[in-house]
């Protein structure tokens, strides 16, 4: 089903390009920095929220499972050609999204503090130009493109970091919405770790997740990435 409907929005997608001037180029070469590093713009939580409020530190387990997408900044919506090109330029992939592993550890949160950890993928990126294109408007176009990349079997190249929060939305974070072994053995993945009776009682919620310490943080597309997780595992 899911393919079909691939199927059916590709071939919408190749009458349009047949209707208006196929938006192609054929040519893309890499133009200054190539195979660079940077952080993606989100962050995952990977452990569950945790109060640190005893005599000491506290030791947090982190791991499971998180999907990331490549990106660029020429279009909302760069087709794959672009990614394809860019991709046979620079001599590695540029997947639409990669899910991978990050590793089971124990992460330690400073006495005082409050919040979760959250896991930012690493990104590679090249920057090039593009040339040969049918529409002569993207003739010449500078572009930066990243994705994310593993770096072990199934593991997923990153970095953890504590995410600050006020103590109320990090004891909402029942669980660690990246923890796929939990989401699997689960029927609700949707609020799955979102205490509900906390954010029905007025106190922070999902939305509040998002702002920690100032990263672009999305519980909510980890929540939705380990819905889609189990869809695919099948139920
Ligand atoms: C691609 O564009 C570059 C830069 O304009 C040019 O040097 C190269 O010959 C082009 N390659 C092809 C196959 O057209
Ligand atoms: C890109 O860099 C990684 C190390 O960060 C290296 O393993 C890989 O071979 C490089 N790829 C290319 C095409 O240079
Ligand atoms: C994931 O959940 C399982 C229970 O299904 C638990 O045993 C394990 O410790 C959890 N791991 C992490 C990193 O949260
Ligand atoms: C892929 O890159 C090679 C050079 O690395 C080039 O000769 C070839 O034309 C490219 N193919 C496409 C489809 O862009
Ligand atoms: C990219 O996708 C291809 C085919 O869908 C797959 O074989 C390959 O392992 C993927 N690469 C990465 C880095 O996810
Ligand atoms: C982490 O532990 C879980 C069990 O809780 C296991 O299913 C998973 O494979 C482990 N992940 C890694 C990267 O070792
Ligand atoms: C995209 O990134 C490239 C390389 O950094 C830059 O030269 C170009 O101006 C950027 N384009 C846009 C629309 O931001
Ligand atoms: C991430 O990738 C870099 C470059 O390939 C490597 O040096 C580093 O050890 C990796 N670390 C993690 C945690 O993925
Ligand atoms: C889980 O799903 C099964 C079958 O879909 C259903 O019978 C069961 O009541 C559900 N359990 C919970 C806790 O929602
Ligand atoms: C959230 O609800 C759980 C049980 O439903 C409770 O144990 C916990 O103390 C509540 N947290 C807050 C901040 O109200």
């Amino acid at each position: 089903m899911k393919s079909s409907f691939a199927t059916s929005l590709l071939s919408v997608l190749a009458l349009c390009q047949h209707t208006k001037a196929a938006a192609t180029c054929s040519n893309f070469t890499i133009v200054g920095a190539n195979n660079y590093t940077k952080p993606s713009p989100m962050t995952f939580a990977v452990s569950q929220g945790v109060v640190c409020n005893g005599a000491s530190d506290c030791p947090v387990l982190v791991g499971g499972d998180v999907t990331s997408q490549r990106t660029t900044n020429i279009t909302d919506s760069t087709p794959d050609w672009a990614y394809r090109l860019i991709s046979n330029a620079t001599g590695y992939p540029f997947n639409a999204t990669l899910t991978g592993a990050v590793e089971n550890t124990t992460y330690t949160m400073q006495q005082g503090s409050s919040g979760y950890i959250g896991f930012t993928p690493t990104y590679r990126c090249t920057q090039g130009i593009l040339s040969d294109c049918d529409n002569k408007d993207l003739d010449g176009t500078a572009v930066e493109a990243c994705t994310p990349f593993g770096w072990e079997d199934g593991m997923i190249n990153g970095t953890l970091a504590a995410v600050a929060t006020s103590p109320e939305t990090a004891l909402a974070l029942v669980c660690n919405p990246a923890n796929t072994s939990l989401a699997s053995s689960s029927n609700t993945t949707a609020n799955l770790c979102i205490n509900p009776v906390n954010s029905s009682s007025g106190n922070p919620t999902a939305p509040n997740l998002k702002g920690g310490a100032g990263v672009s943080s999305s519980v909510g597309t980890v929540l939705l990435s380990a819905a889609l997780l189990v869809a695919m595992i099948g139920f």
